[in-house]
């Protein structure tokens, strides 16, 4: 099982290449259609989901795609499991499996995120549909004494029960402790909280016995919060990002691919790549994405629900992938 955890795992994290999350779930889809006058349907996610799974050449800048529950068990419009489309394209299959986060008790403004019950029953349907990997995220708020140590030990624990529950399915997991933008920290806040939800999670992960060589960590960068006056640069943030990620991320373990949290496309990219030039190939794990807005969010643009438009959204969606492929080169020019 663990030689099957750790193949997958690195071919998640071939060289070049990154994730695409296309698991929002439908109330967050819909909120990005209704932006765009799309139609809040079952037919528009579907069809938006064919969109980018039969996007050509996707497999060469992405190894991995998130799916939903309801998008693992479509097809396209020609009668093809999205499943066998993501496989002939050479992107492997993968799952979101957490339930979303729920208001955390005694412990206002924070949230923990549920999913466990009947997880172990679900991985074996999932892995049964073609899941190789899924996702869980935990969302944790930057704020007045936010975040609590409760909050993130209820967090960490969750995240690394679903972890083992997952390897012991054959499937990799990828653990993402989203440490929000929202608010007007500092950089250095988000680093000192981010650095404490690290810590938490490894710990609960080792104590739960969970095959660091089979897992991807999924975190956000560090970065100041949207509302901060102080914007820092790339610099900055690739520092401190990447000293983050050194102290507390084992070196065991198989690779980082970040979360885009709302930040501008191209930006994410540069941020990426800002983290590469730093440091010159010379990190522990593969550093890459594992981004949704970041890559989608102009094909969503260019598509608008128009069948006519799909070449120019996949054209769209090339653009961002090659961006984000050459930032984890440290190759990108915007
Ligand atoms: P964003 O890149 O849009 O933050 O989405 C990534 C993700 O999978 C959130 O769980």
């Amino acid at each position: 099982m663990s030689e099957l955890l750790v193949k997958t795992a690195q071919a998640m994290m071939a060289p070049g290449k990154g994730l695409i999350a296309m698991d929002e779930s439908n109330p967050t889809c819909h909120k990005r259609f209704a932006k765009l006058g799309i139609p809040q349907t079952e037919e528009a996610r579907r069809s938006y989901r064919e969109l980018i799974v039969t996007t050509p050449n996707l497999g060469n800048w992405i190894s991995g795609a998130i799916l939903f529950d309801e998008t693992i068990r479509q097809s396209s419009v020609g009668g093809v499991r999205f499943v066998d489309l993501l496989n002939k394209a050479g992107i492997i299959p993968g799952i979101k499996v957490d339930e979303g986060a729920k208001d955390l008790p005694a412990f206002p403004g924070e949230k923990v995120t549920e999913g466990l019950d009947g997880l172990r029953e679900r991985l074996q349907d999932y892995f049964k549909l073609g899941a190789r990997f899924a996702k869980w995220r935990a969302v944790i708020a930057i704020g007045d004494g936010l975040p609590t140590d409760g909050c993130l030990h209820v967090n960490a624990h969750a995240l690394a029960r679903y972890a083992a529950l997952c390897q012991e399915a054959g499937i990799v997991p990828i653990v993402e402790p989203e440490v929000l933008m929202d608010g007007s920290h500092s950089l250095q806040e988000c680093f000192a909280a981010t650095q404490r939800a690290l810590h938490a999670l490894f710990d609960e992960l080792v104590e739960q016995r969970v095959l660091l060589e089979g897992l991807i960590l999924k975190p956000n960068m560090v970065l100041p919060g949207l509302d901060c006056p102080k914007q820092d640069g790339l610099d900055e943030v690739a520092e401190g990002t990447v000293t983050c990620l050194l102290r507390t991320v084992p070196a065991a373990v198989q690779g980082v691919a970040f979360l885009s949290g709302g930040q501008p496309s191209e930006l994410a990219a540069a941020r990426l790549n800002a983290m590469h030039v730093r440091c010159d190939g010379k990190l522990p794990w593969a550093l890459t994405y594992s981004f949704s807005r970041a890559l989608h969010q102009d094909a969503m643009d260019a598509w608008k629900g128009n069948p006519a438009n799909i070449p120019a959204a996949q054209a769209a969606l090339v653009k961002r992938a090659r961006c984000c492929a050459a930032a984890r080169e440290g190759k990108y020019r915007p």
